[in-house]
């Protein structure tokens, strides 16, 4: 059994495409079931097939509540097709009604590869932020910073590291005792990335999603480990509706009426357990059950579906008492596109992949030497047909450039039949390709006046 076990690496070059395992064994959950509006080309055609938390967001959509997304680019080489799709699942959310804050992992880009940070503010800005204006998100609704740039993220980072060892670091990475410094520095500081839009100066308490590559799933467990670790009020079910559990630590004892010595303050603790009953009251429900002995106030009429109303109540409480209150990240996973080569798709590998600003010529030669999943000989591929789940053309057209669901229904029931040959389908992802590419370069042209304002 230990040897099935996936290993997944966001540093890695070997990628799993055995996505029902990874569900399973991250504990990651499915899309089905999950009621989206409007979904987009990606969760029609299951190319995002997980999350965590998601439900929180949708939650607070469908109240009209405010809810952010963040992510994060490192910048060193072009932004390719890869890159793209996170941006419109991030411009999925935004129309939803999300805030975006995107992160330029400038300090990860220095300290791992090397480039300077003058480099690094360059790339972001002419490589990623031009593209994201001409693929449609809002300057407005979005802000980008820099990791070095930002205090917080780097003091959050320092802060966090103590919610965790390298022991834990070791389970999750794969690291050891060879591991270079910064490669434990990257993760804490993406941890404060993604946990401080949250913070009352940038945004306030609010869920917040984080959509990646599934690759990126060990970022995502850190951090919602380390901001749990930080809570003082848990929540969890009881066989009952739910039960807040106190969590004493350190730097809260003496605020939730623990003295330095161990004593129990009567008083102090009475008035702790008040104010949780009383947040949790302000929510509507009645019948509060509250054992200061044990530590524990039970809501026996609370539902599932009350979790997250629970939980910010006793996050602001937190707040306010002087703690961080902090929520724990939603994430969504997305599977990989091929690389074009059949290989995993790379920037360090133009091959494997269509930069964003590629010449025509160019893209015409990589999609015309892309893998294949069609037969080696004519009169096989009529016969036997080809296999578009693994045919880069096909595959580009379904992840990237076709919207139609119908089209796209067709040429692969054509493929499968023999009637459209490999070298059919390559020439219709040129076609689509070339023609997506040009309205982008445009859009880049027309959008380029916008980009200092995602600064702002
Ligand atoms: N480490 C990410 C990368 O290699 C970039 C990144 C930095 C990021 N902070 C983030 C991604 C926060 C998602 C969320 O591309």
């Amino acid at each position: 059994m230990m040897d099935d076990k996936i290993r997944i690496d966001p540093w890695g070059s070997s990628q799993s495409t055995d996505y029902s395992s990874i569900i399973e064994q991250f504990g990651l959950n499915s899309m089905d079931g999950l009621d989206l509006p409007s979904p987009s080309r990606l969760h029609r055609r299951g190319i995002i097939f997980a999350h965590r938390g998601l439900e929180n967001i949708l939650q607070e959509r469908k109240k009209g509540n405010p809810f952010g997304v963040l992510t994060g680019l490192m910048p060193s080489g072009q932004m390719h097709l890869g890159h793209s799709m996170v941006i419109d699942q991030v411009k999925w959310f935004q129309q939803q009604g999300g805030d975006v804050t995107i992160a330029v992992a400038d300090l990860e880009s220095n300290a791992t590869r090397g480039v300077s940070l003058e480099q690094g503010r360059k790339i972001a800005t002419e490589e990623y932020v031009a593209n994201y204006a001409a693929l449609g998100l809002d300057p407005d609704k979005t802000t980008v910073y820099f990791q070095s740039e930002r205090n917080i993220v780097q003091r959050m980072g320092f802060q966090l590291g103590k919610r965790t060892n390298l022991s834990e670091l070791e389970a999750i990475y794969g690291f050891d005792g060879a591991t270079n410094l910064a490669h434990i520095q990257a993760p804490l500081v993406q941890a404060g990335d993604i946990l401080h839009p949250q913070l009352d100066d940038y945004g306030g308490l609010r869920p917040i999603v984080v959509p990646v590559g599934v690759d990126q799933d060990p970022h995502l467990r850190l951090t919602r480990g380390l901001a749990s670790k930080t809570n003082w009020f848990n929540l969890k079910d009881a066989k009952m509706g739910l039960q807040v559990g106190v969590s004493i630590q350190n730097e809260n004892s003496h605020a939730l009426g623990v003295d330095s010595n161990g004593r129990v303050d009567k008083q102090r603790q009475s008035e702790v357990f008040t104010k949780i009953v009383n947040a949790i009251s302000n929510l509507g429900f009645s019948d509060i059950v509250s054992n200061p002995k044990h530590g524990t106030v039970n809501i026996p009429s609370a539902t599932k579906g009350d979790k997250l109303s629970i939980n910010m109540a006793l996050l602001r409480l937190e707040r306010e008492m002087g703690g961080m209150g902090l929520l724990a990240p939603s994430s969504t996973y997305h599977r990989f596109a091929v690389g074009m080569t059949g290989e995993k798709m790379s920037s360090s590998k133009p091959k494997t992949t269509l930069f964003l600003s590629d010449d025509l010529a160019s893209v015409e030669k990589k999609i015309k030497k892309s893998f294949s999943g069609g037969q080696s000989t004519l009169e096989e591929h009529r016969r036997i047909g080809g296999n578009p789940d693994i045919d880069v053309a096909y595959q580009y057209m379904m992840y990237f450039f076709e919207e139609d669901d119908n089209y796209l229904a067709e040429i692969n029931q054509g493929y499968r039949s023999g009637k459209i040959l490999a070298g059919e389908m390559k020439q219709l992802c040129i076609e689509r390709a070339t023609e997506w590419l040009s309205d982008l370069k445009e859009k880049r042209d027309s959008t380029a006046h916008e980009v200092q304002r995602f600064f702002e």
